[in-house]
């Protein structure tokens, strides 16, 4: 893991914006994408630019079931806002949660993710250490499924709902396994919340229990952190 430390938030997104532009000019075509807080700086950096995606395939990690695309929480509306709108490319995909079968849809959504190898995937990482709805305890040979949120996600993502009882149960994700195929992998982790699950994933043991300590098993991460999160880091 490469770890770059950076003074906030705005210089990660920098950083994580120099990232997509190299990957871009090796020739990536498929970048697979985050949602939450952690990437908008990434993704407003990369709005501004004038970087080409329009060649270029984009598959999101996860997105809540059960929410419908216009509604203002689902991944879906904040992939457009943030990115896709500004943004274009040749096809954006994420799956669907209102699709009438959920297991058929996870099936579908692996199929997309071996037809479209990931070349850059970009990551945040939850207070408990998941990754995308990868909840601790998860496997890490794991493909796109249904996830039923832990008590902890709920609660962290209820920040963005009117009552808590409006944050789905559900989501449909990549799986810890899927993630692990993508050529090269980017997390960023900002602000003192993050410092445990940071100091997990980078210097813990790989282990279910932190989901995102199975990134040490992969050869190409770039870790950016700003000082918080990177503050129980040896
Ligand atoms: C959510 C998402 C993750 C995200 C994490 C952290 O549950 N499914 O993909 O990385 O929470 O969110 P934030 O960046 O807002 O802290």
């Amino acid at each position: 893991m490469q770890i770059i430390k950076v003074k906030d938030s705005v210089v990660g997104g920098k950083k994580g914006f120099e990232v997509f532009k190299q990957a871009l000019a090796n020739g990536a075509k498929v970048f697979g994408l985050a949602t939450g807080s952690t990437p908008e700086t990434t993704y407003t950096e990369l709005r501004n630019s004038d970087l080409d995606f329009s060649q270029c395939v984009s598959l999101n990690l996860d997105e809540y079931v059960g929410l419908q695309p216009d509604n203002p929480q689902s991944y879906y509306r904040f992939m457009h806002e943030h990115l896709f709108d500004a943004k274009p490319f040749k096809h954006n995909y994420l799956p669907n949660g209102m699709a009438p079968d959920i297991v058929a849809e996870t099936a579908r959504y692996e199929e997309l993710l071996s037809e479209n190898p990931i070349d850059l995937q970009l990551l945040g990482i939850g207070r408990n250490g998941h990754i995308g709805f990868n909840e601790p305890g998860s496997p890490f040979d794991g493909k796109t499924h249904k996830v039923k949120l832990t008590q902890s996600t709920i609660d962290a993502n209820s920040r963005f709902f009117e009552h808590e009882e409006d944050v789905p149960r559900y989501a449909i994700s990549m799986g810890i396994g899927s993630i692990l195929s993508a050529k090269q992998i980017l997390m960023e982790a900002y602000g003192e919340k993050k410092a445990d699950a940071v100091k997990a994933m980078v210097e813990g043991p790989i282990t279910p229990d932190c989901p995102a300590s199975a990134l040490q098993k992969h050869p190409n991460v770039i870790v950016i952190v700003d000082e918080a999160a990177a503050s129980k880091l040896n």
